[in-house]
């Protein structure tokens, strides 16, 4: 048996920001919330929402402070404020963390013993108040998601919160909110996104469903992963991974991530490298251990993220895939694990603490030893850039 779970309503397209008129209209909302980053405050990407706003004399509070790596404290904050004002209906403009922030606080204003303890099991009971994901970068996938992440400080650990009441109500991507976006971010966002539809595919929970939207997201973020990373103006190559992204975000509500991102939680939690980041430090050498076992599933992927693939024999498709995420990584100038501080002395604490994602790892489509776990941190640390 397998599921899939989508937003109520997706806009996409040219000018589909526009469509906020139409959902406020339908949903009548008595004060709106505003919430974005100041990154993306500064780029100017709120005029055109906010000139919707007050043209439909809607009601709203605006807060641009949204936290890079939202904690749980910053939750409490965040959903006291709500309660004061008496917000009833969400706006989210911005990246995975601004969106994952939206959704939890949805559910929040329903749910008022959540916010005592955000893991205590069936304390999402009740639907969220409308809630609107307008990403701005092409990554995370949040805007299909049913889940959010918070860092609990005491503990160095990130904690994915899951509940489908969280999958927001209304997405619209607009490909103009992601023009503005560094190489950077361009890149390990999107690499983030790759991950998604690659870990999805291979996961012991891969379904019919998944391996649709996977393929064609892998299709459109490794056609146009390294055009926007090169050139960031460059329309179709940001509409690609805007759509990408957002393929690889349905894919994991009905399937899951699998060793990649179970590895990148403790460099996360402890060393605060971007979520985006760590997973693309790893992905190369994690499907590197898994290869053995997905032979079938790269050999079917391969036309997908190579594009032409007529000078390969067809036993040589599963390690040109792996090679071909050596070489992607390396040309999108992912930063070395050394250049974060970690050092071999890390290793053991970082082993440990992967092992504990047991969520995911079980759902590797290899059975993954402590060694080779520890393995990938230790090659992490002294491989980048080797020839392979
Ligand atoms: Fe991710």
């Amino acid at each position: 048996m397998y599921q899939i779970k989508f937003p109520k309503k997706v806009y996409s397209g040219k000018d589909s920001l526009s469509q906020i008129k139409e959902i406020i209209e339908g949903r009548r909302p008595e004060n709106i919330f505003v919430l974005s980053d100041p990154g993306v405050a500064q780029n100017g990407l709120l005029d055109d929402l906010l000139g919707i706003l007050d043209e439909i004399s809607a009601s709203y509070q605006t807060d641009f402070e949204a936290p890079k790596e939202p904690s749980v404290y910053d939750v409490e904050a965040y959903a006291k404020k709500l309660e004061e004002h008496r917000i009833d209906m969400i706006i989210a403009v911005g990246g995975g963390s601004v969106i994952d922030m939206a959704k939890i606080l949805s559910v929040a204003v329903t749910n008022p013993d959540l916010i005592k303890d955000l893991r205590a099991p069936g304390a999402i009971r009740n639907p969220s108040i409308p809630m609107v994901a307008i990403p701005t970068t092409s990554g995370t996938g949040a805007e299909a998601t049913a889940n959010a992440i918070f860092l609990y400080p005491e503990e160095d650990l990130k904690v994915g919160i899951i509940s489908e009441f969280m999958i927001p109500d209304y997405v619209i991507l607009d490909v103009r909110m992601t023009m503005g976006l560094p190489p950077a971010l361009t890149a390990s966002t999107g690499v983030d996104a790759l991950c998604h539809a690659l870990e999805a595919y291979i996961s012991t929970l891969s379904n019919p469903f998944c391996r649709m939207f996977a393929k064609e997201a892998l299709r459109l973020i490794c056609s146009s992963i390294e055009k926007a990373f090169l050139d960031g103006k460059d329309l179709k190559a940001r509409e690609n991974m805007q759509l990408g992204a957002f393929y690889a975000g349905l894919c994991l509500t009905t399937s899951s991530t699998v060793a990649v991102h179970a590895l990148s939680y403790p460099l996360g939690g402890k060393y605060h490298i971007a979520h985006g980041v760590s997973n693309a430090m790893l992905l190369p050498y994690v499907m590197e251990v898994n290869e053995a076992v997905c032979r079938k599933e790269f050999t079917e992927l391969a036309p997908y993220m190579l594009g032409d693939i007529s000078h390969f024999k067809r036993e040589e498709l599963p390690h040109a895939v792996v090679r071909y995420l050596f070489d992607l990584t390396e040309r999108l100038q992912i930063p070395s694990l050394n250049s974060f501080g970690v050092s071999p002395a890390d290793i053991p604490y970082l082993t440990d603490n992967a092992i504990k994602v047991e969520r995911l790892l079980l759902k590797n489509p290899k059975e993954l030893s402590r060694e080779e776990i520890q393995g990938i941190y230790e090659r992490l640390l002294t491989e980048k850039g080797k020839e392979r």
